[in-house]
């Protein structure tokens, strides 16, 4: 599990993490005895049945079977990597991870230089414009698109002069070197050596990332010539499909909207904000990739995306819906009328139009639908056929059945065709493999592993306590746990107790590199109900207990002990086989010292 964070660091972070306190920052919780409940934000439920345990530091879902500790969480419930939930919680803690390898402190130097180069240069562009004279015209181009010095502060907009060396000359001046300006994609080499400013002559948009630091820019001109923007090129800091434009400010509204609204461009993004619609994030022209519904999903688990009205536009969110479903957002989509785009749709038509255009959204079934009836000739049965295939990859991606049904219903209704016809089509399509990179069904732990009861209750009573488990230590050995999740959970325990650790289930938890076995951590140490030992509070002293031990370890040995005869007269009957007489006779004496023991 532990990536490139060393494991004692991530021993620190997690002794100053309390779950409670991480869990209560995204869910209200509820004592309920020693424990905390809430309602699973994992799956749908009116009663809560996510619970959150202080003293062994976990959490479990007794409804979904989701479980672990913080970190696993924070994972889950931020859509993070190991590596960065264990960042986001050391920060928290207020412990620091040291950059060890040589990879990571280069690129973090670099990331350092390229910071500081596009914040100067944000400065420098930000400066010309409001500069009385080199300004002039592009404070003018904003004036009339009614672009207010508030939003041009807000969006620390700029111009760039029109000269070849204008940035060049400026950051050459504050003593950067030529080589981090070009990295940082503010300058292009020249073919006969030097180089030259990248934007020239342009409204400077800056790119933020979440923390607000500018990452890169967008140029537009001012006038009708082409290129219409330019952007920086990817660099160690920016990749346009991982960034959603004007994210960093809409941190501070997601909570109040359920959906955040997607739009193509600088300009929409703004004229939104100006409008008091702040829920907004620009996609800067590219198609949503799934990196961006997995930022967004963050936030929000539902979208309106308002593209364009022209064909770009529309084959812009066809692509970018399938993998929004795979992601699980909910996606609804505005058309607007044709020619215009989101800003000018709500400069012509104002606020409460664009409002009602939105509450009229389709969700993107009906979309895709519309647009493929309005592609075919649905009269004709082969492109009845053709619109089928295409809505298939859609509805397949749905995870909810009865939503899945409901779509197959509507599909088959509005083409008057049999809906059984369009199951038996989409049965052939998820049999194949997608064209996409992710799995069509996110595959969900299963929480409930058919597991030995004995070797279950051992385990559980090792997570009890470190009294218990170093007695169980003494009595049992590895090769006695025959399922291999519970054998792993006992070989970090014991190694835990060799190394004179603390025995927590969520300590335990760190070194599991199975998702799986993690799962089945939280879910052991969460139940009371030992399976097949019924335990009662009162049962509960430790005489009971080390009764109990005693009972499951015998089982386990005589267990172990036909598994290894099971396996020995397979072996003997093999060396039998290949009449190899000297392995034969080793084999059955060591059966029969083994039969002895019994
Ligand atoms: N875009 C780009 N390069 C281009 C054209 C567009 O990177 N040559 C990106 C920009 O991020 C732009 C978005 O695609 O904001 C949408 O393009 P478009 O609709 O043409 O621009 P608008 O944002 O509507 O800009 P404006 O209203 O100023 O025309
Ligand atoms: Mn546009």
């Amino acid at each position: 599990m532990p990536g490139l964070i060393p494991q004692e660091i991530i021993d620190q972070v997690h002794e100053r993490t309390n779950i409670v306190e991480v869990v209560s920052n995204y869910l209200p919780l509820k004592r309920s005895g020693s424990n905390f409940k809430t309602l699973c934000p994992f799956h749908h439920e009116k009663t809560p049945s996510f619970m959150v345990n202080p003293s062994k530091q976990i959490w479990h879902c007794f409804g979904c079977g989701l479980g672990g500790n913080a970190f696993s969480f924070v994972m889950k419930y931020e859509n993070l990597e190991f590596p960065q939930a264990i960042k986001l919680l050391a920060k928290k803690a207020g412990v620091e991870i040291p950059e060890f390898s040589p990879q990571a402190g280069a690129r973090q130097s670099l990331n350092k230089n390229l910071y500081r180069i596009n914040e100067l240069a944000a400065n420098y562009f930000h400066n010309n414009l409001l500069n009385q004279q080199m300004g002039k015209l592009a404070r003018q181009y904003l004036k009339k698109r009614g672009i207010t010095e508030e939003i041009v502060g807000k969006f620390r907009l700029g111009f760039s002069l029109n000269l070849w060396d204008g940035f060049l000359k400026f950051a050459g001046s504050k003593g950067e070197k030529e080589e981090f300006l070009k990295q940082a994609g503010l300058i292009i080499p020249k073919r006969k050596g030097g180089f030259y400013d990248r934007f020239r002559n342009r409204l400077i948009f800056p790119i933020f990332d979440l923390q607000g630091r500018v990452i890169g820019f967008g140029g537009r001109v001012l006038n009708n010539d082409l290129p219409k923007y330019i952007n920086s090129p990817e660099t160690a800091l920016f990749n346009k499909s991982r960034c959603l434009y004007g994210l960093n400010l809409v941190r501070e509204y997601f909570r109040e909207k359920e959906y955040l609204i997607v739009v193509e461009g600088y300009m929409d993004n703004i004229t939104l904000y100006r409008a008091g619609i702040r829920n907004t994030v620009a996609t800067l022209g590219t198609a949503l990739t799934s990196e961006h519904a997995r930022m967004l999903k963050r936030y929000v688990s539902s979208i309106v995306i308002i593209y364009d009205a022209d064909q770009a536009g529309e084959a812009a969110s066809l692509r970018g819906l399938d993998i929004l479903i795979e992601e699980g957002l909910r996606v609804r989509i505005v058309r607007l009328t044709e020619g215009s785009d989101p800003d000018s749709y709500l400069i012509n038509k104002g606020k409460e139009d664009f409002e009602k255009r939105i509450k009229q959204s389709q969700d993107l079934f009906s979309y895709k639908l519309d647009l493929l009836i309005a592609k075919y000739d649905a009269d004709k049965l082969e492109e009845q056929a053709e619109i089928i295939a295409e809505m298939l990859p859609t509805i397949a991606r749905v995870n909810n059945a009865v939503l899945r049904n409901g779509y197959i219903r509507r599909l088959a209704k509005r083409l008057s065709v049999n809906e059984s016809s369009i199951m038996v089509e989409l049965k052939k399509i998820k049999n194949k493999k997608f064209s996409y990179s992710r799995p069509l069904v996110k595959q969900e732990f299963n929480s409930k592993i058919a597991v030995n009861p004995e070797e279950r209750v051992i385990v559980q009573l090792m997570l009890e306590g470190p009294e218990l488990a170093a007695s169980i230590k003494d009595d049992l050995i590895l090769e006695d746990f025959e399922n291999p999740e519970l054998k792993e959970i006992a070989a970090v325990i014991f190694k835990l107790i060799t190394e004179n650790k603390p025995v927590e289930p969520s300590q335990i938890i760190n070194y599991l590199k199975d998702n799986k076995t993690a799962q089945l951590i939280s879910e052991l140490s969460a139940s009371t109900i030992i399976a097949g030992y019924e335990t009662s509070a009162e049962d509960d002293d430790l005489l009971d207990k080390k009764r109990l031990v005693a009972d499951c370890i015998n089982k386990m040995k005589t267990k172990s002990l036909r598994r290894t005869r099971l396996f020995l007269q397979r072996k003997i009957k093999m060396a039998e086989q290949s009449r190899n007489v000297n392995e034969q006779m080793r084999l059955l004496n060591e059966f029969q010292s083994l039969i002895g023991k019994v």
